[in-house]
């Protein structure tokens, strides 16, 4: 039998990158996996375990904890949920602290080599969508289909902001724009594995698209498996 393909989906924040894997993978019976949970388990891990005086990220107690920390997706009601050392934090690792604090632990080389074989393991079988930042460039870069997908600035942040307000954040929406250009400028800029389109991939501008129009279009671009 030959090996399903792979699909490596790379984007900034807010794009919809996750909630559009999870259609597409449902579409074609393969299996999603978002890989910004799992720098998001490391965060979650970090401001639990590894804080300084001052409460903020001791970056160098994480490095040497790094060894301490499991993370599995397990399929939790047929959707996979992040595990760390057994407990399910799928809910947690979306509060705001871990958003605010992600981006400064996904810049370390330590933290990114840790995951990088994990995240290649998980992909191996094929049959996989997998969201990030680096997937496309770096975690796979022979991925069967590549696509970078992007939207404005002020339209993300709406995106976000009405996320959070759904889920019954107290927010405002500056500091939800902020936070997002915020991360955005660490993840493309940092010196590993930097946000940045692959060569080889398909550009997805949906600022004017809705949620399904983009999945269509993405849907368009693969052939019938
Ligand atoms: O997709 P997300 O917002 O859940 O990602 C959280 C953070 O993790 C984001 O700021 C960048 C980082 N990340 C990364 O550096 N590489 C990935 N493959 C996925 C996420």
């Amino acid at each position: 039998m030959t090996k399903k393909p792979v699909i490596a989906i790379d984007g900034f924040s807010s794009t919809g990158k996750s909630s559009i894997s999870k259609i597409i993978a449902k579409n074609l019976g393969f299996i999603h996996l978002d890989t910004g949970a799992l720098y998001r388990g490391i965060t979650y891990y970090a401001l639990q375990n590894c804080l300084d005086e001052e409460q903020t990220i001791d970056i160098e107690k994480l490095i040497t904890c790094l060894p301490h920390i499991q993370l599995e997706f397990q399929n939790v009601d047929g959707e996979l949920e992040l595990f760390l050392n057994g407990k399910n934090i799928n809910k947690e690792i979306r509060f705001p602290q871990v958003s605010d604090n992600v981006s400064r632990v996904a810049k370390e080389a330590a933290v990114r080599n840790f995951l990088l074989q994990m995240q290649r393991d998980l992909a191996a079988k094929g049959g996989v969508i997998m969201d990030g930042r680096d997937i496309g460039t770096v975690v796979l870069p022979h991925a069967d289909y590549k696509f970078f997908m992007t939207a404005g600035q002020e339209e993300r942040a709406k995106r976000r902001f009405t996320e959070l307000q759904t889920a019954g954040e107290k927010t405002d929406f500056e500091t939800v724009k902020q936070n997002l250009l915020s991360r955005d400028k660490i993840d493309s800029e940092r010196e590993i594995s930097p946000l940045k389109q692959a060569e080889d991939a398909i550009l997805i501008d949906n600022t004017n698209l809705t949620k399904e129009q983009t999945v269509q279009l993405i849907l368009s671009y693969l052939k019938k498996f």
